[in-house]
């Protein structure tokens, strides 16, 4: 049984404050008594300036703190970027890597999120790749080779024995903060594509364990379907993860 991974990636939004009133209403609801809360691993991606004080507010809870990109040299006149060992400094444990706004808007390549992810399991951080096709690439029958040149390129020259704690998110771009949904049979699908994938590169034992979350309009009234799913391990949420109670439901679900 693969443990279940519900993580928010909250893009560029909230301040500090923003971050503690979020914390404040969200940790309560996610520690009850309800037999639902906690369950499984929860991740709060903030931005990079929000990082402390999440850390700091979630201190001593069930969730957990992670960055939303890093950059993969140790140090250096790299104006603008921030590093693994930064993060690991200020207590965060996850890292997503290679998100399709990233790719979008950013440069963000199958090559740097290959990079990104070296430096990332070297630290010690826990990845969270994203990967996913586009609307066009979908319709014209292009998901499968999508899906299998990201993985691999991702994967490229990285030890199965390095990447155990690799998580990989499906996130197919054209559901992303659209409120269209890929139906749990579409993600299911892909999800067997990527973890076909990881049993190329790295075997099946480990691919039998891979963590593969789904993202794109993840809301509180989908979130069971999805998460009834055997092959999705999880939800990366943006939009529905900024309200607490929202979130709260979907970790839920
Ligand atoms: P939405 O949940 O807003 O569609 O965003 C998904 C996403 O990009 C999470 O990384």
């Amino acid at each position: 049984m693969r443990k279940k991974l519900i993580a928010a990636n909250w893009k560029m939004y909230k301040t500090p404050d923003q971050t503690r009133d979020f914390f404040h209403d969200f940790l309560p609801l996610v520690h009850g008594p309800d037999r639902n809360a906690g369950r499984d691993e929860i991740v709060v991606c903030p931005t990079y300036l929000c990082l402390e004080a999440a850390v700091t507010a979630a201190k001593g809870s069930n969730v957990a703190i992670g960055a939303q990109n890093l950059y993969w040299e140790k140090e250096g006149a790299f104006t603008g970027e921030v590093n693994a060992a930064m993060l690991l400094a200020v207590g965060v444990t996850h890292v997503i890597i290679g998100h399709s706004e990233r790719r979008q808007y950013f440069g963000e390549t199958d090559d740097t999120v290959n990079l990104k992810l070296k430096s990332a399991i070297e630290a010690g951080l826990i990845p969270i790749v994203c990967v996913g096709e586009v609307l066009e690439e979908r319709e014209a029958g292009l998901t499968d080779d999508v899906l299998r040149r990201q993985c691999l390129r991702a994967f490229h020259k990285v030890s199965a024995k390095k990447a155990v704690s690799l998580v990989v998110a499906y996130e197919p771009v054209w559901a992303i903060g659209t409120g269209k949904t890929a139906t749990p049979q579409m993600a299911a699908d892909a999800h067997a594509i990527i973890r076909a994938e990881a049993a190329e590169s790295f075997g099946q034992e480990f691919a039998d364990k891979l963590r593969i979350l789904y993202g794109g309009s993840v809301k509180p009234e989908n979130a069971h379907a999805l998460m009834s799913e055997e092959e999705i391990d999880g939800a990366l949420v943006g939009g529905a993860s900024l309200d607490p109670k929202s979130f709260a439901s979907i970790v839920k679900y």
